[in-house]
C-alpha cells in the first residue's frame, strides 16, 4: 500500500501539538529517497541548486527548466515527505499570470505538492492568486537570496525595530494571502519567536533560532559535502566532502599502482 503523503493540514496540526517540523533540501532522486526513508517531513528543491550543484555565483541565474528537471528527479524518489519546489528568480515577479503558470509547472510537470517564493507584502497578491488556483504556497522572509543585489549582502535581517515590525507585518500579510508555512532565514531568534507566536501557520527557521515550528538546512551544507563556505547557522553533521576526496585519491593511487582491479574484481 502506498505511504500516506504529508499534507499542509498535517503541518498545521504539528504546530498546534508543538511537534517540530523537519525540512532539508534535495536536488536529485538518490538524496531525496534517503531523506524520505529517514522520515523527513518536507523536502525543498531549493534554488540553492544554483550555487550548490550548478556552479553559479548565486541563485539569480537559475531557470524554471533547471528547477523542473531537478524537481522531477526528487519526486521520483519520495513516498511520504511533502515536496516543495522553489520558484526561481523572475518566474513570479513579472506578472501574476506567469507566476501561476510557473507554479503550476511544479505540480503538473514535476510532481511537487507545493511551491515556495520569496518576499513579503510585494508578493502577497501574487500568492493569493496562486493559492486561489489550488497550489499550496510556502512564504520566505528575512534573508531572501534572490534580492541579493537589492540588499547588497547576506547579513542578518530584521535587526532594528523598523525592520522587525515590517517583517512581522509581512508574516501576517503572507498568512492572510493563504501561505501554509513561512521560511524565516537569518533573523534574530527573538524576532522569529515573536513571529512564530503571532501567526497560526508553521514557521520553518534557518538561522532563526530554536523557537520556530520547524528547521531547514541545505543538505549539502550539513553533510559537509559543499565545502566552499560554512554559514554560522549551519551545523556540519559529517565531513562527507573530505571523505569523498579521500576515496577519489585512493582510487587514483590504486589504479596507477595496479592495485585495482584485484583478482576478486576480475573475470
Ligand atoms: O534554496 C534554498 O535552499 C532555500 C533554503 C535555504 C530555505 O531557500
Amino acid at each position: 500500500m502506498a505511504e500516506k503523503k504529508l499534507t499542509t493540514s498535517d503541518l498545521v496540526e504539528m504546530k498546534k501539538k508543538g511537534e517540530k517540523i523537519t525540512m532539508l533540501t534535495a536536488y536529485d532522486c538518490l538524496m531525496a529517497s534517503q531523506l524520505d526513508d529517514c522520515g523527513i517531513d518536507l523536502i525543498l528543491v531549493g534554488d540553492s541548486v544554483g550555487n550548490v550543484l550548478l556552479g553559479y555565483e548565486n541563485t539569480i541565474p537559475v531557470t524554471m527548466d533547471e528547477m523542473i528537471h531537478h524537481c522531477r528527479a526528487v519526486t521520483r524518489g519520495v513516498k511520504r515527505a511533502m515536496v516543495v519546489g522553489d520558484m526561481p528568480f523572475m518566474s513570479y515577479q513579472a506578472s501574476e499570470e506567469e507566476a501561476v503558470r510557473n507554479a503550476g509547472r511544479f505540480l503538473k510537470e514535476a510532481g511537487a505538492e507545493a511551491v515556495k517564493l520569496e518576499g513579503g507584502k510585494e508578493v502577497s497578491k501574487t500568492i493569493k492568486i496562486i493559492v486561489g488556483s489550488g497550489i499550496p504556497v510556502m512564504g520566505h522572509l528575512g534573508l531572501t537570496p534572490q534580492s541579493i543585489y537589492k540588499f547588497g549582502g547576506y547579513g542578518v535581517r530584521g535587526k532594528d525595530e523598523e525592520q522587525a515590525s515590517k517583517m512581522l507585518e509581512d508574516a501576517r500579510g503572507l498568512e492572510e494571502a493563504g501561505v501554509f508555512s513561512i521560511v524565516l532565514e537569518k533573523i534574530p531568534a527573538k524576532l522569529a519567536k515573536k513571529i512564530t507566536r503571532e501567526i497560526n501557520i508553521p514557521t520553518i527557521g534557518i538561522g532563526a533560532g530554536v523557537d520556530c515550528d520547524g528547521q531547514v538546512l541545505v543538505t549539502h551544507d550539513m553533510l559537509g559535502l559543499f565545502e566552499k563556505f560554512k554559514p554560522k547557522f549551519s551545523k556540519r553533521y559529517a565531513e562527507v566532502g573530505k571523505e569523498m576526496k579521500e576515496c577519489y585519491r585512493k582510487y587514483i593511487e590504486e589504479v596507477k599502482n595496479k592495485v585495482f582491479p584485484a583478482e576478486e574484481h576480475s573475470y
